[in-house]
This record gives C-alpha cells, structure tokens and sequence, in this order.
C-alpha cells in the first residue's frame, strides 16, 4: 500500500511540474538580496522551475531561513544560503544566471532616480563581484533606477575587461505584464493572448507602451490610448502609493523576473523561439541602451527586434522623443558614477 501511495505522489508530483516532459534541470542561478521582498518570491518561483539544478540565495542578511523554508519544496534544485560579501565570491562560482533585486525600493513622493544614492553602490558592488567570479554568466538587474544601474554595470563590466553586452539585462519585464494586463481588461481581450511591446526605460515617460503593436492586434481609441499609456507608466507609483510606505511591487515583480528569468533558462537551454523586452545596450535608437523586444539564445542576446520601432503612430512617435532626454541623462549619471569610482 505504502509502495503505491509512493508511486501516485511520484506521478501527480511530476505532473504538477510537468518533469516528464522537461529536460533535465542542470542550470545555476543565483539570486543577489534574496531576502527581500522581491528575492524571497522570485526565489519560490525559480525554486519551481524544472531547469534549475542550483539556486544560490545571497543577501546581507536574513536569507538562511528563507533558504531553509524554500529548500523544502520537492522540486530538483539544491538550496544554497550565502550571507554577507565574505560569502558572495562562492554564491557565484559557476553561476549561469545571476538575478540582482538587491536595494532600497520607493516611498510615496519618491522617484526611482531617489533611490541613485544608495543603490549605485550596491549595483556596482555586486556586479564588481559577479565580473570577478562567473564572468560569464547572465546578469539580470532589477534594482532601481534601472535606466542608470545597467549603464553602471555596463561600465563597471568594461573597467575588469569582462563586459558582454549580450549578456546584461535590465529587468523591464514588469512594464509588459503590467501592459498586457490593463490591456486584456479594458479591451475584454484573453488575456493569455495578448502581447503588448513596451520600449524606452523603466521610469516615468520613460516607459513607451506601444499599444499600436499589441498582438492580437487591437483598435484604441486616442483616449484609451492616453489612459493606457498613463496606467503603465504610474503603476510602479500606483503600488508604491497602495502599500502606503511599505515599499514597492514586490509581488508582481517576482512572477514577472521568473518569467524573464525561465526565458533566459529556455534560451540557454536550446530553445530557438525565446522573446522578451528589456533595457539593454542598443544601436535602434540614438541612445546607448534602450528597452525593446530581444531574441534570447545560448550566447545572450541574438538580436534586437528593430520592426517594433517602425511605423509608429505620431502619439508614440512624439512619447519615443519626450522620453530621450530623460533617459539619456539617467543613462549619462549612471556611467559618470562609474567612472568616477576609484
Ligand atoms: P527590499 O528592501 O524588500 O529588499 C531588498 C533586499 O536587498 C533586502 O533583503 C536587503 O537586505 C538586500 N540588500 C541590500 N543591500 C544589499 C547588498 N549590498 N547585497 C545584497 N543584498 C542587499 O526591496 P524590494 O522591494 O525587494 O526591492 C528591491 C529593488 O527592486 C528596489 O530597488 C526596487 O526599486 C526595485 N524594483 C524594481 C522593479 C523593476 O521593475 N525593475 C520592480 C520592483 C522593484
Ligand atoms: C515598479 O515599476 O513597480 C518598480 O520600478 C518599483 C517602483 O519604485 O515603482
């Protein structure tokens, strides 16, 4: 009888994760500031996935009971808790992908570009760390101000003569959940049909939904289209506003870093039809990086996707140029940090 109740959990086990039909989980991802409010469900969620063999969970503070908790989970990848810098050079030996949520998020009446200050340091601290120890490996940066805390990455990559373009990712993959929801519900759409493109950055105006390349394809109204735009560029400030000083999305962020995060496992994995926007080094604008639709394949980046960016209508042509300044100086400020460092 026991033997039998073993084979039926076996078999609803592996349906629930679907292993049968996966292939082997053998990738390592680490998770630097694990403990926090995003870390702690983005690291669930990795825990979920059939392709990771290793989850390394790195943070300041308070990560080996949140490591302990998740380790418990039956799913293959070993759990592994790092605590503080003296740990963080093992947390990345032999990491394929390193996620970083690391840092303070908002409070109301704050922007993102507040958060610069005590941020930058941390980002370049850890991506210091990461360039010394899986130089190869795909970095994934979600800490605020992304418009300016990839370009220090980028910058801080190149100093220790390990930069890869194609491998370094701001995590804007909340803007096109966030889109593709408010779209499927003003629009009565399915929602798992709908695919909304989101360019620019990650703040403010920054942030261009292009509505007008919403797949399947979908008719708005100039009000609908304002209205929408609007949405998607303050639902960062909505949940900042709703949690009243409790900080920022943590949960909405983590399913949308486990989706870019599952993407970039797929893609390293073989998997030759992977697509996800993100703010990374682009030549489709003027501007040095720029969020836009990319291929993900085994090497990182295999292209940009520059049809996205062509045959705009005026409202999105004339939100493309309002946002270039902005960007550009958040972009600027992120590398003058940089390469002021000693
Ligand atoms: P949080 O304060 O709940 O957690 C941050 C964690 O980082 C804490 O556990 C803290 O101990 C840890 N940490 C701080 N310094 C560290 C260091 N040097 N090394 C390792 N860990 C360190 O914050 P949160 O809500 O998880 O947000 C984290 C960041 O993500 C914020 O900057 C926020 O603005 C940003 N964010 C980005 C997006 C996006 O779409 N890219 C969405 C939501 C939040
Ligand atoms: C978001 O878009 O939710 C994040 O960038 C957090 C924030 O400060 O709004």
């Amino acid at each position: 009888l026991r033997a039998s109740f073993a084979s039926k959990a076996r078999k609803e086990n592996s349906q629930n994760f679907n292993y049968q039909l996966q292939p082997q989980a053998s990738y390592k991802v680490a998770v630097l500031g694990a403990a926090g409010g995003i870390g702690q469900p983005l690291a669930l969620l990795i825990k979920m996935s059939p392709l990771v063999s290793d989850l390394h969970l790195y943070d300041i503070a308070n990560v080996k009971g949140v490591a302990a908790d998740i380790s418990h989970c039956n799913t293959p990848s070993q759990v592994r808790d790092f605590t503080g810098a003296s740990e963080l050079a093992n947390c990345l030996k032999g990491v394929d992908v390193v996620v970083i949520p690391a840092g303070v998020p908002r409070k109301p009446g704050m922007t993102r570009d507040d958060l610069f200050n005590i941020n930058a340091g941390i980002v370049r601290d850890l991506v210091s760390a990461v360039a010394d120890n899986c130089p190869g490996a795909f970095i994934q940066i979600i800490s605020n101000p992304v418009n300016s805390t990839v370009p220090i990455a980028a910058e801080v990559l190149t100093q220790k003569g390990v930069y890869d373009p194609k491998k370094l990712f701001g995590v804007t993959t909340l803007d096109v959940v966030r889109a593709n929801t408010f779209v499927a519900q003003r629009k009565n759409l399915k929602l798992i049909d709908v695919d909304v493109p989101v360019v620019g950055g990650h703040a403010g105006i920054t942030i261009l939904p292009l509505l007008s390349k919403t797949r399947p394809s979908a008719s708005f109204t100039d009000e609908e289209v304002e209205e929408l735009t609007v949405r998607i560029q303050n639902a960062g400030t909505e949940v900042v506003e709703a949690k009243a000083g409790a900080g920022s999305a943590t949960l909405s962020m983590a399913y949308a870093a486990a989706r870019f995060v599952e993407s970039s496992l797929r893609a390293l994995d073989g998997d030759g039809d992977v697509y996800e926007c993100s703010f990374v080094q682009s030549d489709l604008t003027d501007l040095p990086f720029f969020a836009s639709r990319v291929k993900l394949g085994r090497k990182g980046i295999e292209a940009l996707i520059p049809s996205d960016l062509q045959g705009l209508t005026d409202y999105e042509q004339k939100a493309l140029e309002a946002l270039k300044p902005e960007l550009k100086a958040s972009i600027d400020k992120g590398i003058a940090f940089a390469q002021k460092q000693p």
